[in-house]
């Protein structure tokens, strides 16, 4: 009977998720949004939903929700690897650097799935 009981939280959240769109945890900054978009879009989807214009290139959802991934981590890669691999050889300024991972970090879900 306890087991059963303890069961009933979980259930009712799920069933929220089915019904509802997923929320995104933060809203995203619509500056953050078009930096993305501008500097990183060509290549990668940058958006909640849908596949990568480069097919080498991972989709932002699938880099956010990645297990381990955190702010600190994301920014040390953008800040050291910029140009790895070949392709993203850009320089970003720290604060676009930090608007970067505030936009990729809204991406993140509780139930996220990879698009393929
Ligand atoms: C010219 C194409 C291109 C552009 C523009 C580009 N990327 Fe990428 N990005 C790639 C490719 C290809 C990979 C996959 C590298 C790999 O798997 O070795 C990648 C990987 C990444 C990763 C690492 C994902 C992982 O597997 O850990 C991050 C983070 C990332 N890009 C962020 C950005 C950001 C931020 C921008 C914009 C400032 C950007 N990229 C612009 C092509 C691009």
């Amino acid at each position: 009977m306890i087991a059963r009981f303890a069961a009933l939280p979980v259930l009712a959240v799920l069933a929220a998720c089915q019904t509802a769109e997923p929320e995104p945890v933060a809203e995203a900054n619509p500056e953050d949004h078009a930096l993305a978009q501008a500097a990183c879009g060509s290549c990668h989807s940058v958006e909640p939903y849908g596949l990568s214009p480069n097919p080498e290139a991972p989709e932002w959802p699938a880099i956010a929700n990645r297990r381990g991934l955190t702010r600190e981590t994301l920014t040390t890669w953008l800040v050291d690897a910029h140009n790895y691999p070949v392709d993203m050889d850009f320089y970003l300024e720290d604060d676009e650097v930090q608007q970067l991972v505030d936009y990729m970090l809204t991406l993140r879900r509780e139930d996220y799935h990879p698009p393929y």
